[in-house]
């Protein structure tokens, strides 16, 4: 990967609008790998560019690796990739926020962020050819801050690569493709929940998804719901975290439970507070706090959905209050920083409830707040996060927002 010093504006305009920049910067820059090849002889064809967003996730932590439930919001912040398709079957990548430009080989195995890109060709590679391009990034959801900037990405080069090279796959075969490209060629023990969001949310509305039967339903979001994120600004990285422990830890609570339950068990989906409670004593207690944790979440989520669809929002945010808890003292997967985070946002007025979101050990929470008192609720928690929180934390409001697609050229 090079950094180069003239590099394009990262920072001006929407990612959509930088990573064309970007795209046009890199076709200018010519063919480093190849110095014999004869320059352009026309005017490139528009390129393909597809966006994709970052997620929070209301309620459902740690489920989906679990078979359960989960109900993400994909917000209105996007990873953006531009392309072009080359005449080779190398893939020249500009990460325009980071400026760093990646050559890849087929075979290649980066490392960082050119690892994501390299992981998705490869799986959709097994389905089908994969063209050379040359492709440009740029984002405005944080990195590292819990809100699925991986997937995101995943999605987009997914949807880009298919698109130069003929191909299409239905949506929910391209997150499954992403999925498996997070866990085998990046080493995170995932479930579908970022994948999916990324794929399948829709504008206005939660995603309500069955990580068993991977169905999936939309929860319209009214007007009157407003959706704050706040980035704690505590740095998460999921390959080096207590994440695939806590994979293991369930895994190990479930051969536990097998070797004790009447019945057969798939997975801790099949689990209920009756089987838990017959067969506590059986289980090591961090293994009992784990499944008790997964049990009680998959009963909010189901809650937070009917709520959500009643418009009771009151409710919603309960499910949210008990699962930051759950996810605190159960699951263990919190930090004193998300811990501030929820705190304040449930004591600052119009907020119904707050919520760790994504794996945790940092990254953000997430607050469902009064649309009328979104404003005041986010300077009230603004003013206050650098004391309570921490120097870096960040928050903003956000949208539900549609899934991986396709920006149409004018
Ligand atoms: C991360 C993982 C997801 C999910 C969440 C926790 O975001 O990538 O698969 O497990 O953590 O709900």
């Amino acid at each position: 990967m090079t950094g180069d010093d003239d590099a394009d504006d990262a920072t001006a305009g929407t990612p959509v609008e930088r990573a064309k920049a970007a795209l046009a910067a890199l076709s200018a820059d010519g063919d480093a790998s190849d110095s014999t090849s004869p320059p352009e002889p026309t005017e490139p064809a528009n390129p393909v560019v597809a966006v994709a967003p970052g997620r929070v996730n209301l309620v459902g932590g740690h489920t989906d690796y679990n078979d359960g439930l989960c109900l993400p919001m994909a917000v209105d912040r996007h990873v953006a990739v531009a392309a072009r398709p080359r005449d080779d079957d190398r893939l020249r990548v500009r990460a325009a926020d980071f400026d760093e430009t990646a050559e890849l080989a087929p075979d290649d195995d980066p490392d960082g962020w050119a690892a994501y890109v390299a992981a998705v060709a490869r799986v959709l590679r097994e389905d089908g050819p994969v063209g050379g391009a040359d492709l440009a990034i740029a984002s405005d959801v944080p990195t590292g801050a819990g809100l699925s900037s991986s997937a995101a990405l995943e999605l987009a080069v997914g949807r880009v690569l298919l698109a130069v090279s003929g191909r299409d796959l239905p949506t929910a075969d391209l997150a499954l493709a992403c999925w498996r490209a997070e866990r085998e060629g990046v080493g995170v023990e995932c479930g579908i929940l970022d994948q999916f969001s990324a794929a399948l949310c829709e504008a206005d509305s939660a995603l309500f998804l069955d990580c068993r039967t991977r169905e999936f339903e939309s929860v319209p979001v009214g007007d009157d719901v407003g959706v704050l994120v706040i980035d704690t600004g505590v740095s998460h990285e999921l390959t080096e975290s207590g994440y695939n422990d806590r994979v293991r830890e369930c895994a190990a609570a479930l051969d536990r439970l097998r070797e004790c339950a009447d019945r057969d068990l798939d997975s801790l989906r099949d689990v209920d507070r009756d089987l838990l409670d017959a067969h506590a004593d059986a289980l090591e207690p961090v293994h009992r706090r784990r499944v008790r944790h997964v049990v009680t979440e998959n009963e909010r989520v189901r809650r937070a959905r009917d709520a959500l669809a009643a418009g009771d929002l009151d409710r919603v945010g309960d499910a949210m209050l008990a699962a930051h808890e759950s996810l605190r003292d159960d699951y263990e997967v919190s930090c004193p920083e998300l811990d501030a985070a929820v705190e304040l946002a449930a004591e600052t007025p119009g907020v119904y409830g707050a919520r760790m979101t994504g794996g945790g050990f940092g990254g953000s929470a997430v607050a469902l707040v009064d649309a009328d008192a979104l404003d005041r609720a986010a300077r009230t928690i603004r003013d206050a996060v650098p004391e309570r929180v921490g120097p870096d934390a960040n928050v903003f409001a956000c949208r539900p927002s549609g899934g991986v697609r396709l920006v149409d050229e004018e």
